[in-house]
């Protein structure tokens, strides 16, 4: 059978998710150019803490990564984004053979692509836009180069457990016995955690709502934006924050060819943002394969930047 073509997968995934008995989305699809551009937003917000931490990690740590990268690497980075991050290891790393971002988002990555290739002209930059839990193909000439994996941004905590552990051990086969730094978000207190998914401006509404207008452009939905509002909520049991978007009212909307009825008040659930504590997360590295070399935290400890070596 032939492969499904993304707008094809995109339709099967908003199918399945609207007719189960608890509505859901993945998460994967909020990426689109504005999506993107939302989440980029969204890191310069003063309540969401995570991109500004990380950052400052990896400002105070890049020498120190950048010294246990054997010469000729391929820096391969999962869900790349901005780049923004990685431009702070570049700059501190010598000789790399190739840096490899990988995103589902084409817009981000070509943005990314023309500001690097500008600042590290010398640089072999092979973008690939993709699902990053794909098998990675690289140019011959650097196929057998040594690899260095970048998962910054806590983009693991998006994954439920299964899934992360799968992901990492996925990961670590397309490394190839190189090492994965991994920004980790962690476990803290509510009144951090619950504006940094709902601030006041508004932003992160915004970027979960343009899903709806992602499959109303897409798919040709009939999604009124203005009858779903936007929901973060914390779950303890399974230490997340849940991202929902709920009906105002009793609706019927179509998309992909299909109607689908939203009562007053149900849910789509549309991403998890897991919250780890390191003993939990280096379980679940080890679980795939890792084991956790490094961690360096802010003094407030709320995120960690972790170096995995294959175990
Ligand atoms: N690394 C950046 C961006 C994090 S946002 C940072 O730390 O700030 C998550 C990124 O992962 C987005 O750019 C999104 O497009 C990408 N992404 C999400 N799911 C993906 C998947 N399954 N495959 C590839 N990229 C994905
Ligand atoms: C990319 N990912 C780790 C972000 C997060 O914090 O879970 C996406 C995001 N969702 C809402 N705000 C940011």
């Amino acid at each position: 059978m032939s492969e499904l073509t993304e707008r094809e997968e995109f339709a099967q995934a908003v199918i399945d998710g609207l007719s189960a008995p608890k509505k859901t989305l993945p998460c994967r699809y909020f990426y689109d150019a504005r999506g993107s551009e939302l989440f980029e937003a969204i890191t310069e917000l003063p309540e969401y803490y995570p991109t500004r931490t990380e950052m400052a990690l990896l400002q105070a740590r890049a020498s120190e990564i950048a010294a246990r990268a054997p010469r000729g690497a391929v820096l391969v980075e999962f869900g790349s984004g901005s780049s923004r991050k990685t431009e702070i290891l570049l700059a501190a790393m010598q000789g790399l053979a190739a840096y490899v971002p990988i995103d589902v988002s084409g817009a981000a990555l070509d943005e990314a692509a023309t500001r690097l290739r500008q600042r590290f002209p010398a640089l072999r930059i092979l973008p690939v836009t993709g699902d990053f839990g794909a098998p990675l193909h690289l140019p011959s000439d650097i196929a057998q180069a040594p690899r260095i994996g970048f998962f910054p941004g806590s983009t693991i905590g998006n994954f439920e457990p299964d899934a992360a552990r799968d992901l990492l051990a996925g990961m670590r086969k397309q490394l190839a016995g190189g090492s994965l730094i991994i920004g980790v978000d962690l476990r803290k207190d509510l009144s951090v955690l619950l504006p940094a998914y709902n601030d006041a401006a508004g932003v992160t509404a915004d970027f979960n709502l343009n899903l709806l207008v992602r499959i109303n452009r897409e798919l040709g939905g009939t999604f009124d934006l203005r009858a779903f509002r936007h929901e973060a909520v914390w779950n303890e049991a399974d230490s997340r924050i849940e991202m929902h978007l709920v009906s105002r009212k009793s609706q019927d909307v179509a998309a992909a060819g299909r109607t689908f009825h939203f009562t007053e008040g149900e849910h789509i659930h549309t991403e998890n943002s897991c919250k780890y504590d390191l003993g939990a997360f280096a379980q679940l590295a080890g679980q795939a394969g890792w084991r956790v070399a490094r961690v360096w935290t802010d003094p407030q400890g709320w995120f960690s930047l972790q170096e995995l070596d294959a175990a």
